[in-house]
């Protein structure tokens, strides 16, 4: 298929096939693997160009992939994952008062901006001891990042706008450590810098940092929205959830599998001739993970379009597999079901808006809608949904 710019990619949107791929040794995430990188042939302010280049652990492979995956995996292990749920379960409470009354004021409000956004973003920027007050920049920047509309320009000044940002994070962070993973990963650099084989460069910290940020919050931010519109779509299963004859987990992984919030993500490159079907992906060529095409792959799912919380079994790829499988899934599970199960328990006649016809995100990368404008008949005033994870489901949180 052809991306932005004219680049041609193979896209791989068969869940068999993607899945053997993703962990295939002789596919590779090194850019230099790819002959269109390597050969300076990509045009100018390419809007992937981030996703391709960032240095950091979605860029590389075999042993630097381990060095800088190493360096955050403790912090996301499922035994920290289930220490952040007061944390998550307060942020979720705070945010639904604050959307109750602008609803009371305004009848309505835009659920993906003033709750699915702000629950995650709070969440991560704690985690890497961001201000409140850069949420947003960092937010709007991400967004330019992962838009396919941005013009050449707008693209290359989001990326230099956006260094800058970390770098100013990473500053002060210096001058003041806190107790934050910016401040973990400003230590690692520096106890490595004797040592060759630990050393994360500057540029891998800030890369670190980029990534971290824009995937802790960017992809469960569409998955809380595209959860709550596939719940509107079909009352029928959110009868189901709410009567507890299914579990918010499986609100939260038919969501993933039925609209992925990642929709595709770039890039792989084959490291030697691959025979995929009747297809060869020679070597040097990328391939394009087409997570969102693969979850609603009807040779693997049977009646792949129907979005149904029985189903069995209700695995997906959505939060990729192999070496890169996704690190914080952990986190976004937590978040998505604490903020579903609480969101529905406050507001039990949660609708969308009058005349609401969301218009989808224009991006490559990120599967959502632009906005979520809702009404809360019915509101209960308090929360009747079960504290900490309790939804009985015992689904774990990684
Ligand atoms: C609904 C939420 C999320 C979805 C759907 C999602 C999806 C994915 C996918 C598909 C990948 C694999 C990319 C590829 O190589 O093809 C990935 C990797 C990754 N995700 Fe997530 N993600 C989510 C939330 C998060 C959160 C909350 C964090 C951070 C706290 C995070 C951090 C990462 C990192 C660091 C990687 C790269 C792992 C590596 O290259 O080894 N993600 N994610």
């Amino acid at each position: 298929m052809e991306l932005p710019g004219g680049v041609v990619v193979w896209a791989i949107t068969h869940h068999d096939t993607l899945q053997a791929l993703l962990a295939d040794p002789r596919v590779g995430k090194n850019p230099q693997l790819w002959t269109t990188f390597r050969e300076g042939r990509l045009p100018y302010g390419w809007p992937l160009l981030n996703f391709v280049a960032v240095p950091g652990m979605v860029t590389a492979d075999g042993e630097d992939h381990k060095r800088l995956r190493g360096l955050l995996s403790q912090a996301f292990t499922p035994r920290r994952i289930a220490a952040l749920t007061p944390t998550v379960e307060a942020r979720t409470l705070t945010l639904l008062d604050a959307v109750a009354e602008v609803a009371e004021r305004q009848g309505e409000f835009d659920l993906r901006e003033h709750f699915a956004y702000p629950l995650p973003i709070q969440v991560i920027g704690e985690l890497f001891g961001l201000a409140p007050d850069q949420h947003d920049d960092l937010h709007a920047l991400s967004e330019t990042l992962v838009s396919s509309a941005a013009t050449p320009e707008a693209a290359i000044a989001a990326q230099r706008d956006l260094n800058a940002l970390l770098a100013s994070v990473v500053a002060a962070k210096r001058a003041e450590p806190g107790d934050d993973l910016t401040t973990d990963l400003i230590a690692a650099r520096e106890a490595g810098l004797d040592l060759d084989r630990q050393r994360l460069s500057e540029a891998e910290l800030v890369g670190t940092l980029l990534l971290m940020l824009i995937a802790g919050h960017e992809t469960t931010l569409n998955l809380i929205t595209n959860a709550v519109r596939a719940l509107f779509a079909h009352p029928d299963q959110l009868r189901l959830v709410l009567d507890g004859a299914q579990p918010w987990s499986a609100v939260v992984e038919e969501t993933l599998r039925h609209d992925s919030p990642v929709g595709q993500f770039p890039l792989r490159y084959a490291t030697e001739d691959l025979e995929v079907g009747d297809v060869v992906i020679r070597r040097g060529e990328a391939l394009l993970a087409s997570y969102a095409a693969a979850g609603r792959d009807a040779g693997h799912y049977p009646d792949a379009d129907r979005f149904d919380l029985a189903r069995q079994p209700a695995r997906h790829l959505s939060f990729g597999h192999g070496p890169h499988f996704c690190l914080g899934s952990g986190l976004a599970r937590l978040e998505a079901e604490t903020a579903l199960r609480h969101l529905f328990g406050r507001f039990p006649g949660l609708a969308p808006a009058a005349g609401e016809q969301p218009e989808p995100i224009r991006s490559f990368v990120s599967n959502s809608v632009r906005t979520l404008r809702v009404t809360v008949r019915g509101a209960t005033g308090n929360d009747g949904a079960p504290a900490c994870g309790g939804d009985g489901s015992g689904h774990p949180v990684t």
